[in-house]
């Protein structure tokens, strides 16, 4: 099986790939709305700590137990167990996260159609299409079927093609395409009036609100989704990782880059914010909080693309393309999970697994559209605020409680001769068993 399943083919390629996936809808749009909406770079400060103490502990948990059993979610799980009962417990963790991975598909399938169909407005406009601009970003049923299938077609397309051919080719392509529109779009924006306003806004800590118990369960929430942790995705990306490379430094550096992009966007939209403000659009209500809350992307940035007058059309095409595509180089890891359970454990092909699932996910979106106002909240809590930490505390007790210590040891030693001398080495384990399930218990049980 080893050698027709695949893998990346070079560093780079795997970490274009995992920055890919963590880098999503999550950081350009989920970051800088919660900062916008707890209090600024309060909020900042308390993710960023987050981030590296206890989801990048758990991130490497999770792609660690990939590179070890080098198969998907569940049979990589079930090798480390010893007894019929952990095996079980292996399936329902392994298993929960790709069915966590095929729920956050197919939420998230939706507002990247939304995305792309802001792309698709400025386009329309330029070429006089005035009628279709304004259905394309109309809330309508066809509207939504007909974005969402485009999106999955994306996905299904590059899934299709297999781990080297497609997850990494085109996770290089677009991941540096993302971040150049983003930096040309944060130039951009600080050159128009209240930007800086914003830029302190950002920058500037109201440190009284760091302990406040609900920007602490806002925080770890938006720092695990933002490394898709608890959805099998980190753990299939893992064990597409030769044994030659160092994993633990591989890790530390796509979290650098997905908390990076994450604070790049928050440059980018935060003063973006303050400068649609300046012109008159109501952003804050008398009490501090934001007033279009989510939905700001769709609304007070278009307002102010339109106020640039035709220069605004390409500035919103270019935003909403970056959204499309940070989206898209998600989707496919998530997509990845369950297709690659399907091949693995049912001797499906590649190609067959990816389209039925596909599809399979789709028609879940479809229902989604159908009832748009309850369900899109219901499956994003429901996949977001129970799956995702449920699985990834489970994952950390895995490695912590029934792995085989000597083993876990032995796989953190493989491409990296010199861990033993390393603070990693030293902490890392004793911090997965007794920190990391404490810490994400309390803040599970505190979000309820
Ligand atoms: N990390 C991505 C973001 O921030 C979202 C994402 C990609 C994801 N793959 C995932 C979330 C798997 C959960 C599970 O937008």
């Amino acid at each position: 099986m080893a050698t027709s399943r695949g893998g990346f083919s070079s560093r780079l390629g795997f970490i274009m790939a995992a920055a890919g996936s963590a880098v999503g809808l999550g950081n350009i749009w989920g970051f800088p709305t919660q900062t916008a909406s707890n209090g600024g770079a309060a909020f900042v400060l308390v993710y960023l700590v987050l981030a590296f103490c206890l989801a990048y502990p758990a991130f490497m948990a999770e792609l660690l137990i990939g590179r070890y059993g080098q198969a998907n979610a569940v049979t990589s799980l079930q090798k480390m167990s010893k007894n019929l009962w952990q095996k079980r417990f292996a399936f329902f963790v392994g298993f929960g996260g790709i069915i966590c991975a095929a729920l956050i598909l197919s939420f998230y399938g939706i507002i990247a159609g939304w995305m792309m169909s802001y792309a698709v407005e400025p386009l329309a406009k330029i070429v006089g299409l005035n009628d279709v601009a304004s259905w394309v970003i109309s809330q309508g049923l066809v509207r939504n079927l007909f974005f969402t299938a485009f999106f999955m077609s994306f996905t299904i397309f590059i899934i299709r093609r297999g781990v080297e051919q497609g997850i990494e080719k085109w996770s290089k392509r677009l991941m540096p395409l993302l971040i150049g529109l983003l930096i040309l779009l944060i130039i951009y924006v600080m050159t128009l009036d209240g930007a800086i306003e914003g830029l302190k806004a950002y920058l500037n800590p109201d440190l009284s609100r760091v302990f406040q118990p609900d920007l602490i369960v806002s925080a770890l929430g938006q720092a695990f989704f933002s490394l898709s942790l608890g959805t099998s995705v980190m753990v299939i990306y893992g064990s597409y990782i030769s044994k030659k490379e160092n994993l633990v430094q591989l890790g530390a550096q796509v979290t650098l880059i997905d908390v990076s992009i994450a604070f790049l966007a928050g440059l980018l939209i935060i003063p973006a914010m303050y400068v649609a403000q300046s012109q008159g659009v109501a952003i804050f209500a008398d009490d501090g909080s934001l007033i279009a809350g989510p939905s700001m992307v769709f609304t007070v940035l278009p307002t102010l693309f339109t106020s640039m007058g035709f220069i605004g059309l390409f500035v919103g095409f270019a935003f909403f393309v970056l959204m499309s595509v940070a989206a898209l180089t998600s989707s496919i890891s998530m997509l990845e999970g369950p297709v690659s359970y399907a091949v693995e454990r049912h001797d499906m092909a590649r190609e067959k697994a990816t389209t039925l699932i596909g599809i399979i996910i789709f028609i879940l979106s479809v229902i989604i559209i159908i009832n748009l106002d309850f369900m899109l909240d219901f499956v994003a809590t429901l996949a977001t605020q129970y799956g995702q930490p449920i699985i990834a505390m489970l994952c950390c007790i895995f490695v912590g409680w029934i792995w085989n210590r000597s083993d876990v040891l032995a796989e953190i030693k493989q491409g990296n001769d010199t861990v033993e001398h390393s603070f990693f080495w030293k902490i890392w384990p004793w911090y997965t068993k007794f920190v990391c399930p404490v810490a994400i218990g309390f803040v599970f049980i505190h979000s309820l």
